[in-house]
């Protein structure tokens, strides 16, 4: 089982591979594969609970899925993403709403979408004994603020505003950076710059490492941003499995002989 340390230490060495999960059968599957870090992302708003955007997932939403996907994993190590204003509100707040999943829910880190208010926070999570993935670049909960979800870091002063969070990130005791849609230029000369590992998400292939929202890279997502890539076609699976279904019952294949049974003795029960 990998942990922070062994990740960190995976800085420019083999590629670290991260995927999302939010639910026990999909955590068994990613880990089995041999997934390094499996990350319960607050995207689950948009991927399982039907938002349009990751802003209504709550605490309680994240700590529901990080304990299935805890208790399904033996290897990968399991990253809680602390949704919208459950942390950067208030410190004690904060530390609770994180510490909670570690303590009750079995993660190992939190990841936190970053900005200059989370750089103490940072400091006192990882003193405390919480680990923290820092994640700079697109952060979605920032989605009114940008108007959608554009590509950042696109001019030099942006670029360094994003450099200069990623150093004082690592200063302060963050394990791993997640960077999300960035110019890869970008996201190379930050790689180069820290010494803990970046993982990328449309942030080109410099990065130590890169992590995509598992319903994109099996196909199980109806829409999925330019950079993610599709594995699989799970999405056109269910859908025929489901149809195939729909037929059977209606035209009285299903359920056959083999799917039911008959109680020889009924008559006499009663
Ligand atoms: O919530 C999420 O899935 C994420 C990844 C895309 C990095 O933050």
């Amino acid at each position: 089982m990998p942990t922070v340390r062994d990740l960190t230490a995976m800085a420019g060495e083999n590629p670290i591979t991260m995927l999302t999960a939010y639910d026990a059968p999909t955590a068994e599957l990613v880990d089995e594969a041999g997934v390094d870090v499996i990350l319960v992302g607050d995207s689950v708003g948009n991927t399982s609970l039907g938002h349009e955007s990751t802003l209504p997932v709550t605490v309680d939403d994240i700590a529901r899925h990080v304990g299935a996907v805890s208790r399904a994993t033996d290897d990968a190590l399991v990253v809680a993403d602390m949704p919208f204003l459950s942390v950067g509100v208030d410190d004690a707040e904060s530390i609770e709403n994180a510490g909670r999943m570690l303590k009750e829910e079995n993660a190992e880190a939190v990841k936190l979408e970053c900005g200059p208010h989370t750089v103490d926070l940072t400091e006192r999570m990882v003193q405390l004994g919480i680990p923290v993935m820092a994640h700079l670049g697109l952060t979605p909960q920032h989605v009114n603020h940008y108007g959608g979800y554009p590509r950042q870091g696109t001019d030099r002063e942006a670029a360094d505003r994003i450099l200069d969070l990623a150093r004082k990130h690592e200063a302060a005791g963050a394990f791993s950076l997640v960077l999300e849609h960035i110019p890869s230029n970008l996201a190379a000369e930050i790689t180069a710059e820290l010494d803990i590992p970046t993982i990328g998400i449309g942030a080109g292939p410099a990065c130590d490492g890169q992590v995509l929202v598992v319903d994109d890279a099996v196909g199980l997502s109806e829409w999925s941003p330019s950079f993610a890539e599709q594995f699989g076609s799970v999405r056109e699976e269910m859908e025929s499995a489901i149809d195939d279904y729909v037929s059977a019952v209606e035209s009285g294949a299903f359920p056959a002989d083999e799917h039911s049974h008959e109680a020889e003795d009924l008559d006499e029960l009663y």
